[in-house]
């Protein structure tokens, strides 16, 4: 059954969210502008991140959001450095977890803890072009259409159910930067998107099929347009 979306809420009723991040943080930052703008109902309760001069932690302060900075490097192995992360998550009752740039292949400690309930975004139209640089393998390829995909965590390399994907187009001449930064405007689309489908309960997962509740636009692709630079 779906539940209906509920209209204001309060803050305790709202959902909680935590990213995890290891860079620049625009992915991040999109997320807080639909929230603070009213598009997203949810609170961002905190940014771990797993690089001390991460710029998502300069807009953590721009927005008065707590960022943790956890390296695995302090941690016994990788087993505890997801349990420790999971920790801190539900210490914040955190329901949505964001992978907005992470650089790391997320253990299974914290996915075990949050099924379904971790999503990623990937500079690519999955399942082509997983792993790192996948605008550059886009380009190198010669593909003529490129995209980003925003899905599920499962423990594979971005092999989760898929939630939603946008396309643009790519040129013989784009470089690995030019695709990037087409693509990187769709993310700043596709990701918000996805999470408020999710904090308005309309995202149902059905083995490898993610069910939006939803008009067939939020159900598929953002279609690339020739006008796109
Ligand atoms: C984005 O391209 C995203 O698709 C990938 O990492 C990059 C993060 O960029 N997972 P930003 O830190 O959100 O600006």
């Amino acid at each position: 059954m779906w539940e209906k979306a509920k209209g204001v809420l309060s803050m305790s009723d709202m959902l909680h969210i935590g990213v995890l991040a290891s860079g620049r943080g625009s992915n991040f930052q999109s997320i807080i502008d639909n929230i603070e703008s009213g598009q997203i109902q949810a609170v961002m309760s905190v940014l771990i991140t797993d690089n001390p001069d991460a710029y998502a932690i300069e807009r953590c302060r721009k927005h008065n959001i707590e960022s943790l900075v956890l390296k695995p490097g302090d941690f016994h192995n990788s087993n505890s450095y997801y349990a420790h992360i999971a920790d801190e998550l539900i210490q914040r009752e955190v329901g949505l977890v964001v992978l907005a740039g992470f650089m790391r292949v997320v253990g299974k400690a914290l996915i075990d803890t949050f099924p379904n309930r971790i999503m990623n975004i990937h500079p690519a139209l999955l399942p082509s072009f997983p792993g790192l640089h996948g605008q550059k393998q886009a380009a190198d390829y010669g593909v003529k259409i490129a995209g980003c995909t925003v899905h599920f965590v499962d423990e594979g390399v971005d092999t989760g159910p898929i939630i939603m994907q946008a396309a643009v187009p790519a040129y013989h001449d784009d470089t690995e930067d030019s695709l990037a930064e087409r693509i990187l405007r769709k993310e700043h689309m596709i990701f918000p998107n996805a999470i408020r489908l999710f904090t308005e309960n309309r995202i149902k997962v059905e083995g490898r099929k993610v069910i939006v509740n939803g008009t067939r636009e939020e159900q598929s692709i953002i279609n690339p347009l020739t006008t796109d630079k």
